[in-house]
Order: C-alpha cells, then structure tokens, then sequence
C-alpha cells in the first residue's frame, strides 16, 4: 500500500489551512505531532476524502484517489477528531449498526464485531451502553469502528485526546498491533503517543511540514542544542523570555535548568542528550515572548 501526496493544498476562502504537501506513506505507522490548528485534521479529511483539495491530489498506489470511488473508501477507516456515537446503543449494537451502514453483510459483520470488541479489550462492556463507557473505552469503540472492514489505511483524528496513561499504553499497544500489514496515520499534541511506536513522524504547522523523519533521527536533529544548567530563581522568569526551556528543577540553592539552544547558554552549561520532548519544544515551543530571543 502507498498513499503519495503532491503538492496537496487546501485553502478556506484566503486562508491556507494546508500548504503544498509532499509526503508519501506506505505500511506502517505514522505520527502526525503539531498543535492546534496546525492542519492535522484538513489533511486528513483529505485523505478520507471528506474534504477536496484546492490544488494538488493524493495518490493511492499510483491512482488518483477522487477517481477510485468506492474501491479506495473500501481501504479506508477513519477515526474522527469529534466521532459521533449513539448514547443508547450498546457497544456491540453500535459497531453492528456502523457495519450496516458500510454495507458490510449481517454474517460477517456479527463474526468481525465480536472479534474486533475482543481486539479492542471491550469484551466485558460489550452489552454496555455507549453513554456509559469511559473515555477510554468510547475511543476503543471508535477504533473499533474504524477498522470494521479491514481497512488497509487506518487514519486516526487525536485518538488518545482525554486518556489516562494507562489507556495511553493500551492504546499504543493496540496500534501496533493494527499496524501489521497496513498503514496507520495518527494525529496527537503528545509525543510519547507516537515516539515508540511510529516508524516517521512528521511534524506539521502552519499547514507544512517542518520535519519527518523516524524518533531516532528527529532527536539527532537536536544533538548539542540541548544543555543542563543553574541559575538563581529570581532570574527565571528572564530566562523564560530568552530561551525555550523545558524544565525547571527546584534545587536546594536555586534551579536547574533544561535549555533549548543553539548556542551555549552560559559558559557553566553542561550539553544533555536530546529527547523527543525537546525537539517538540524546538519547533513548537513558545518563549514566553521577547524580541531578544536566541532561537
Ligand atoms: N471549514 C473550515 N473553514 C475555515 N477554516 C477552517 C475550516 N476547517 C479548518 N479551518 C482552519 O484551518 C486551520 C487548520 O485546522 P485543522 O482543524 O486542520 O487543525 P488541527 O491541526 O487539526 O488542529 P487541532 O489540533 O486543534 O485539532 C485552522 O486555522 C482552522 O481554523
Ligand atoms: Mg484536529
């Protein structure tokens, strides 16, 4: 499976939500790290072809996907940002009645629902109502869902907002698991979501991509801008102001410092390695606003 983006362009009136995106997936996993308004969800809606392109297209195996018709949407699963449930229905009732819709038959929708609520770890609340499920376990229905028929691509709109850190671990596990044999897209503000188990990320704002690459790479990207120092607390809040910092430490004597820079802070900075955290902050990261800023 391959899906190739060219010069893929969605415009809302004279704002540019997504700008001239080249990027070309194939089996695996994909993390798509930004914030807010950063375009994650347009892009999407454009690969589910919710959404038309203003310029560019999407290929998916070479073909033009807005000719393939139903024969590319047959590929297709879509966890939306906001998915819509019924309240009333039970779990299994729910993904029976989605499978209706999709037109998947009632013999094989009833084997797969039961497969795909054990997969999704929803056996015990299968004859519970939607309304009454945690958060978590409303976001495994809507995965659950997402893959009904088998999809080959798996896009998954923010499917971790709102969990706790145990549902983040279940969570990521069941991806990874999906991502055998197929292609997943994931969108999340949260790095470790994805730093295990994506094999690229991407980082998007502003509608472009700023970076991809594996975690690996991203964090390589970074080495020597990253530095460990101390500093008095009355100080921070003008450190705060002129670097990006993504740590402070309370010390018995003052603070330690987790800096982001190019150039060594202070001649006492000690260089760190870089993690994932860091290069979020490097290319997402506000300063807490001053025109004297070193990055
Ligand atoms: N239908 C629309 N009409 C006008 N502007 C839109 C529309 N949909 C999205 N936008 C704008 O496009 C930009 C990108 O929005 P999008 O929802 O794709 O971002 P996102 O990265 O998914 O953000 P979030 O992390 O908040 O979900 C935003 O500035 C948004 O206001
Ligand atoms: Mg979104």
């Amino acid at each position: 499976m391959e899906l190739k983006m060219i010069k893929l362009t969605k415009q809302f009136g004279n704002f540019t939500a997504v700008d001239h995106m080249n990027l070309t997936m194939t089996n695996g996993v994909y993390g798509l790290l930004g914030v807010n308004g950063a375009g994650k969800t347009t892009l999407m809606r454009m690969i589910c072809t919710l959404l038309q392109p203003t310029s560019g297209k999407i290929l998916c195996n070479g073909k033009d996907i807005t000719k393939m018709g139903a024969d590319y949407r047959k590929l297709l699963g879509y966890l939306p940002q906001d998915f819509g449930f019924y309240p009333e229905f039970t779990v299994k009732d729910y993904l029976l009645y989605i499978a209706a819709l999709k037109g998947i038959r009632p013999v094989v929708a009833k084997k797969r629902v039961k497969e795909l609520i054990s997969k999704v770890g929803l056996s015990k609340a299968a004859n519970k109502k939607m309304k009454k499920l945690s958060g978590g376990m409303k976001r495994r229905a809507g995965i659950a869902q997402a893959m009904l028929n088998d999809p080959k691509i798996l896009i998954l709109d923010e499917p971790t907002a709102g969990l706790d850190p145990n549902e983040r671990i279940r969570f990521r596990n069941l991806i990874s698991e999906l991502s055998e044999d197929r292609l997943v897209l994931l969108s999340t503000h949260i790095v470790s979501d994805v730093e295990y188990i994506a094999n690229e990320i991407w980082l998007m704002k502003d509608g472009r991509l700023l970076h991809q690459g594996t975690s690996d790479e991203l964090i390589h990207s970074m080495t020597e801008n990253v530095w460990k120092c101390y500093a008095n607390k009355s100080d921070v809040p003008t450190l705060m102001k002129r670097y990006k910092i993504s740590n402070i430490k309370s010390e018995p004597h003052g603070v330690e410092l987790r800096i982001i820079s190019k150039e060594k802070p202070f001649p006492d900075a000690v260089m760190e390695e870089a993690n994932l955290e860091d290069v979020f902050l490097y290319y997402f990261g506000e300063k807490a606003g001053a025109d004297d800023a070193v990055i």
